[in-house]
């Protein structure tokens, strides 16, 4: 009980703390202390997710086994719009089973290089289109904190490790984590690096078939491979940019990156063409494209973002394992081209947001090398041209995961 005493020297205790407390104190309790509204109250600043305990009995009252990722009243504070998504009770309680391992944890058990994937308790198909539930990624960092990462590019630090309770372990943490999401909004407003496979997808019709599908692995070229090859890509016909991107694509089978072996074919959603596996101390490619960016969590599988665009008519080709960037397999045909950055083709492809309301892509004049191609594309794409003016901002909140995530994103 040495933690009331530290309370009452503390002084300013928060009323519904006290309220806690003095239950704790009145009423006989089942295995005093060991239970997790006792062990919360033990610890300062965590009034919101205490209340949240008690307020979801069907969430936290049966535990056995498991880690919960505590989240601080700060880490509440800082989302900003907690009061108004308070009150929805079915996305408040997907979002608490996420914070929740499905097994115990124990801090020193997280070695640096080595992360943790552990599944957690949301596995309601309205959130989670993965095998065995959506997951938390737990990874020391070199200062030797824990830092849980979640949907979203959201991640949060661990403040007190370890606190036992009769279901499990509680890891307080400075952030609420945050529910995976499609690739639609992971891709346009978290990982913006990602946008112009994204506006690819979108222009050539295969947006849904990387979306509403389940159990997906994604490599995802970023940013600057596509501005390197716009010039190449105005070249190509739709079909022949569509294969490309189909070419991007695991589908059915989710495969972190723990999982890719050396030597590993994995089956692309082209017919008898496979995506090699090669790795070299931490590095790992895919064909000749290495992983620049790991394990992103999606709603309904992974991205892995790779440094340059893939070929199924390269599927032979091999990295320099002692080389730091890797070499295109397509003749590099726009930022070198000039001698200067070309604009990012596709990236005028995404739909409109809250913020522009006209679904009108720019194309032609003033949009430069990537435009071409991309007038082409749209013009034969699957969806008979402009992809409907679609507000994914607005999905994302109305899902009630929250705002937008930048600000919150703790700095490894
Ligand atoms: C608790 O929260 C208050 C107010 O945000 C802050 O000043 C204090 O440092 C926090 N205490 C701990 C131990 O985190
Ligand atoms: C994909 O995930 C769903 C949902 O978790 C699961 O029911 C299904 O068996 C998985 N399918 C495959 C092909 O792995
Ligand atoms: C899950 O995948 C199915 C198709 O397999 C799709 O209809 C559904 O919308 C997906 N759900 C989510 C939350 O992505
Ligand atoms: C691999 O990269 C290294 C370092 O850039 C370079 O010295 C070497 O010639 C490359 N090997 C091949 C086969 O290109």
């Amino acid at each position: 009980m040495f933690f009331f005493s530290a309370r009452a020297a503390s002084g300013a205790l928060p009323s519904a703390l006290l309220a806690i407390v003095a239950t704790l104190f009145s009423g006989p309790t089942t295995a005093a202390g060991t239970d997790l509204s006792s062990v919360l109250a033990g610890q300062v600043n965590m009034t919101i997710f205490s209340g949240l305990v008690k307020d979801y009995p069907d969430v936290f009252s049966k535990l056995s086994g498991v880690t919960i990722a505590a989240p601080n009243d700060n880490a509440f504070r800082k989302l900003g719009n907690w009061e108004s998504m308070a009150a929805n009770k079915p996305l408040i309680e997907a979002r608490l089973k996420y914070h929740i391992l499905a097994r115990e944890v124990t801090m020193g058990s997280v070695i640096r290089g080595d992360s943790i994937f552990s599944p957690t308790l949301l596995n309601d198909p309205a959130f989670s289109n993965v095998t065995n539930g959506q997951q938390l990624i737990l990874t020391k960092q070199p200062n030797g904190d824990v830092v849980f990462t979640s949907g979203f590019a959201t991640r949060g630090t661990v403040l007190v490790e370890d606190l036992k309770f009769d279901g499990g372990l509680v890891q307080i943490i400075d952030s609420v984590m945050r529910v995976p999401e499609p690739l639609q909004s992971t891709a346009r407003d978290a990982y913006t690096d990602l946008t112009a496979f994204l506006g690819a997808l979108y222009a050539t019709g295969l947006i849904d078939e990387f979306t509403d599908a389940a159990n997906l692995t994604i490599f995802a070229p970023h940013n600057a491979a596509f501005q390197l090859l716009a010039g190449a890509f105005s070249d190509m016909g739709a079909e022949q940019i569509k294969r490309i991107l189909s070419y991007h694509l695991v589908p059915g089978k989710v495969v972190h990156s723990w999982e890719m072996k050396v030597n590993d074919a994995l089956d692309s959603s082209i017919t008898d063409k496979k995506l090699h596996v090669q790795r070299n101390a931490n590095s790992i490619f895919i064909n000749s494209a290495q992983i620049i960016q790991a394990d992103i969590l999606l709603s309904n599988g992974v991205v892995q973002m790779i440094d340059n665009v893939l070929s199924p008519d390269s599927d032979n080709a091999k990295p320099n394992v002692t080389a730091t960037a890797q070499n295109p397999v397509f003749t590099p045909k726009g930022a070198t081209e000039t001698g200067s950055a070309a604009p990012t083709p596709f990236i005028t492809q995404l739909p409109c947001t809250v913020s522009c309301p006209v679904s009108q892509p720019t194309g032609g004049a003033g949009t430069g090398g990537g435009a071409a191609g991309e007038a082409g594309v749209r013009s034969t794409s699957s969806k008979g041209g402009v992809p409907a003016a679609r507000c994914t901002g607005m999905a994302g909140a109305g899902l009630g995961f929250g705002l937008a995530v930048g600000a919150l994103v703790v700095a490894l």
